[in-house]
C-alpha cells in the first residue's frame, strides 16, 4: 500500500527542437488526460525546448509538469554554458534531473556536485529527481546496493526532513540504459526499498514513507506495468520511449 503519487517523468535528453517539443506534449497530453488525476505526468525537455514547453502547458490548461535536465549550482556567474536554478523557476521548471549517470559519464558530474545541485533546486523551490545507479562491473561484483547507497547518501545529505521528503529519486542501472535491458522488476525493488531505507537512516520513517523512488532503464509499454506493481516503486523517468506520444501514454496509463 502506498499512498505516494505515481510519477511518470518523459526525459527527452538531446532531442527534439522546440517546435517538435511543444507538438509532443499536445499529442502526449490527449492521450492522457483521464489518466493525470492519478498519474503525475512530467516532461523534461532540453533547455531550448522550456519555454515553449511551459507557453504550451499553460495556454492549453495541460496537467503536465515541466522539468530541466540539469542545472548549476552556482546563483550566477562566469560559467559560460551553464543554467542557473532561478532561469529554470523562471520558465516555471517544477522538477530538475539531477546527476543522471550520462551527465556524470560525459560532463564531469560527482557525487559532490551532485549534491550542490540538489541544493540550488530546493533553494529555487523546485524538486530535484536525483539518479543514481551503477555500472555493469558493480554488479557483477554484487556490489550494487553499497554502491548506490553511497550515491544515495552524499546526493542527499544536508536536507531538511521536509526537503527530504519531497524529493525524488531515479534508479537507473546504467547498464539498462538505452539497452533494452533490464533487470528484474523484483531485483529493481530490492534496490529501490534499499534506496528508501537510505533515506530513512538519514531523516527519518516519513522521509522514507514520502520520498518517491522511480525506476528507470528501458522502460516501455511491454515492461511498466511489471515494474509499477513493486511496491517502492513509484514510478519510471522513461527514455527512449518518451520520445513518441503513444508509448509514453501507454506508460502513463500502465502506473494508474
Ligand atoms: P531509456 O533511458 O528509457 O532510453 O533507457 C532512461 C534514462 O536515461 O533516463
Amino acid at each position: 500500500m502506498t499512498t505516494r503519487h505515481m510519477l511518470v517523468a518523459g526525459n527527452w535528453k538531446m532531442h527534439t527542437t522546440s517546435g517538435e517539443g511543444a507538438v509532443l506534449i499536445q499529442d502526449i497530453a490527449q492521450r492522457v488526460e483521464e489518466e493525470w488525476n492519478e498519474v503525475e505526468v512530467a516532461v523534461c525537455p532540453p533547455f531550448t525546448g522550456l519555454k515553449a514547453a511551459s507557453t504550451v502547458i499553460e495556454l492549453d490548461g495541460l496537467r503536465i509538469s515541466l522539468g530541466a535536465q540539469d542545472v548549476h549550482w552556482e546563483a550566477e556567474g562566469a560559467y559560460t554554458g551553464a543554467i542557473s536554478a532561478r532561469m529554470l523557476t523562471e520558465l516555471r521548471c517544477d522538477y530538475v534531473i539531477v546527476g543522471h549517470s550520462e551527465r556524470r559519464e560525459f560532463f564531469g558530474d560527482t557525487d559532490q556536485s551532485v549534491n550542490k545541485k540538489v541544493r540550488a533546486v530546493f533553494d529555487a523551490g523546485m524538486t530535484p529527481i536525483m539518479c543514481c545507479g551503477e555500472a555493469l562491473t558493480v554488479r557483477e561484483a554484487l556490489e550494487t546496493e553499497s554502491f548506490v547507497r553511497a550515491q544515495v547518501t552524499a546526493g542527499a545529505a544536508g536536507l531538511t526532513s521536509t526537503e527530504a521528503q519531497r524529493l525524488v529519486i531515479a534508479y537507473e542501472p546504467i547498464w539498462a540504459i538505452g539497452t533494452g535491458r533490464t533487470p528484474t522488476p523484483e531485483a529493481a525493488n530490492d534496490v529501490c526499498r534499499s534506496i528508501r531505507a537510505t533515506i530513512g537512516a538519514m531523516y527519518g520513517p516519513p522521509a522514507a514513507m514520502a520520498v518517491r523512488v522511480l525506476y528507470g532503464g528501458s522502460v516501455k509499454p511491454e515492461n511498466a506495468a511489471m515494474f509499477f506493481a513493486e511496491p517502492d516503486i513509484d514510478g519510471a523517468l522513461v527514455g527512449g520511449a518518451a520520445l513518441k506520444a503513444d508509448p509514453f501514454a501507454d506508460i502513463v496509463k500502465a502506473a494508474r
